[in-house]
């Protein structure tokens, strides 16, 4: 099967997790796009999703699936996203698709994260795939200046402003073996307003796509 088959499997797959009658938490990205895709079948029966990012209300909105404000909605039950990486304790990187701050915030207000990827996202170490952080612009400098004194080489993502009005930081050369401890350092640095480290915000399930089906890993 080819990697976009497999998006296809696990956009479909997750459908299972959506609880009937609730408001659905949707993330950003090209398998989010086939879960959106595939939740479009049952859009009478679900009360609404919260959305991550610009690209996927738009992409909610003409499937016909009505779009609410975050700030409407106390809890939703399950969180639907993809990763750039995943480790196996659930931890993983994500913002590939510069959607990492809100998908942060709708992952907060839900009880279950559920991620969905391909195989080739499963890692044992995070850090292969360049760390997102979204950063004010005037402190892009100073943090690049911190991330080189923990070994990282951070770039700016040119032509990127996210949907929040802010830079990306591509961060290359980490090996993530505490993501947690990364994830809370990185956050008290002035000028950083998310951290494309999912730690506290963990995957619970991740439904991974390969070639003999998907197979659901419990966190
Ligand atoms: C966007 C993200 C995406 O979940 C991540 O980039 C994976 O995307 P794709 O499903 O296209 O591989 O974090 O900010």
């Amino acid at each position: 099967m080819t990697q976009d088959e497999l998006k296809v499997l696990v956009g479909r797959a997750a459908l299972d997790h959506v609880v009937p009658g609730s408001v659905v938490g949707v993330g950003t990205g090209s398998t989010v796009n086939c879960f959106i895709d595939a939740l479009a079948t049952m859009k009478d029966r679900i009360a609404g999703a919260v959305s991550s990012s610009v690209k996927s209300t738009e992409r909610l909105q003409a499937a016909g699936i009505p779009v609410l404000d975050s700030n409407t909605v106390e809890r939703i039950p399950v969180y639907i996203d993809g990763a750039d990486e995943i480790d196996h304790a659930g931890f993983m990187i994500k913002g590939g698709g510069a959607a990492l701050t809100r998908e942060k915030i709708v992952a907060d207000l839900a009880e279950r994260f559920v991620c969905i990827a391909d195989e080739s996202k499963l890692v044992q170490v995070l850090g292969r795939f360049p760390l997102p952080v979204e950063v004010i612009p005037m402190a892009a400098a100073q943090i690049t200046r911190r991330f080189k004194a923990l070994g990282g080489e951070a770039q700016l993502r040119a032509g990127v402003i996210t949907d929040n009005g802010n830079q990306i930081l591509d961060v290359r050369g980490l090996q993530i073996s505490d993501p947690l401890g990364m994830e809370a350092e990185v956050n008290q640095w002035p000028g950083v307003v998310t951290v494309g480290l999912f730690g506290r915000h963990k995957a619970k399930v991740c439904l991974l796509g390969t070639a003999q089906g998907v197979r659901r890993i419990d966190f």
